[in-house]
């Protein structure tokens, strides 16, 4: 096991494969899209592949994939059976936005693909339509349904928004009635491809927290599972539970066991880092697997504390303002 320089275990890799994405959600880019990479400058996936290898020999035994959306990026099954038999790597998760997934959950389960987490902000088709500029819902309930038959865990992800879906909180808790659903609600961050300024934010996990118990009077808190990014609460007699993520606070950053590389090969030790590493640069100039892992260790060796030391010392932008697209979440 690795640790870093703030003596936390770091085993979790989070890769995202693509940048693009066949959604909008306009927390994450503008209604015209990012400027996507071209191909050539993402990983290829024998470049991902190598990643992955090394990564675990260095000891990361649980791998996410992100995007973008995973899915639209061709031929990502192969990878993941490949990956998946990989000795060191024990878990791999997916986040999905679910709407290309469906078909694709008896080949997840064969892989043996540990979770999914699904983005889902609200059950209402015209404000889902809305939030996504896509009227994609239908399929993403059938994502959802498909997962549940084929008993793979699903968490929901439901970003938090003043104005937006406040009133789709409770109806998404309702998903962890009759189901082993865990229903997590995402504090806003500024990751939506525009630079805005981003204004203070409204929905805390304090508040979110409120507005549950004030929904569900009898909710009570559940051990978290280690290095959860989530606050997890059962409402009595529900199958599933409830979570709500600081993730603009980021409470949490001090059990931070995982790093991320995006789309185009660059490591972040932390969401809030620019990147500390061109890992697709180090592997095309030829360095060897010895020379990738000791820069790799390097960087675990000079991370930042928590999200808010890892924003201060951004250099290109005092803001914080890429899309989370870019980054994989
Ligand atoms: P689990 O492995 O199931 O705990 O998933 P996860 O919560 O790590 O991943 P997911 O991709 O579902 O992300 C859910 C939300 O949590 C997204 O909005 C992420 O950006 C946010 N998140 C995940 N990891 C971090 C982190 O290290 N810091 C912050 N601030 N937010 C994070
Ligand atoms: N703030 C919080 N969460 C976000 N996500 C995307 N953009 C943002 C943002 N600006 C979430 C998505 C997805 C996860 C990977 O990141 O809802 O579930
Ligand atoms: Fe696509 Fe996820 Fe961004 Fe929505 S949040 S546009 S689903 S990458």
């Amino acid at each position: 096991m690795i640790y870093d320089n703030h003596n936390r275990p770091i085993n979790y890799l989070r890769l995202s494969v693509t940048d693009r994405c066949n959604l909008r959600c306009f927390y994450c880019m503008p209604e015209e899209g990012i400027n996507y990479l071209p191909k050539k400058e993402l990983l290829s996936y024998e470049e991902m592949e190598r990643l992955v290898r090394v990564m675990s020999e260095l000891g990361l035994s649980k791998v996410r994939i992100t995007g973008g959306e995973p899915f639209v990026r061709r031929d990502l099954m192969d990878f993941l059976w490949k990956i998946s038999e990989m000795s060191g790597v024990e878990q791999i998760h997916l986040t999905t936005n679910g709407v290309l997934t469906a078909p694709l959950v008896p080949q997840l389960k064969a892989i043996g693909i540990k979770s999914v987490n699904l983005s889902i902000d609200t059950l209402d088709r015209e404000n889902f339509k809305k939030i996504t500029r896509r009227d994609e819902l239908p399929k993403v309930l059938d994502c959802l349904e498909q997962l549940l038959k084929h008993d793979i865990a699903v968490k929901i992800n439901a970003v938090v928004m003043e104005g937006k879906n406040i009133d789709d909180l409770v109806p998404l808790a309702e998903l962890s009635k009759n189901a082993p659903i865990d229903v997590r609600f995402i504090e806003e961050m500024p990751f939506n491809g525009e630079g805005n300024h981003y204004p203070t934010l409204h929905w805390t996990h304090k508040k979110i927290v409120d507005l549950l118990k004030s929904a569900y009077p009898e909710i009570y808190k559940i051990t978290d599972a280690e290095n959860s990014t989530s606050y997890n609460y059962q409402i009595p007699n529900y199958k599933g539970s409830v979570g709500v993520i600081a993730a603009f606070t980021r409470s949490f950053c001090g059990t931070c066991n995982r790093i991320r590389v995006t789309a185009q090969g660059i490591l972040k030790t932390c969401l809030y880092d620019e990147g500390v590493l061109d890992i697709k640069k180090l592997m095309r100039e030829g360095k060897d697997d010895g020379q990738i892992k000791a820069t790799l260790l390097d960087a675990f060796r000079h991370r930042a504390k928590d999200g808010y030391e890892a924003e201060q010392k951004r250099t290109t932008s005092i803001a914080v303002m890429e899309s989370m697209s870019t980054i994989g979440g």
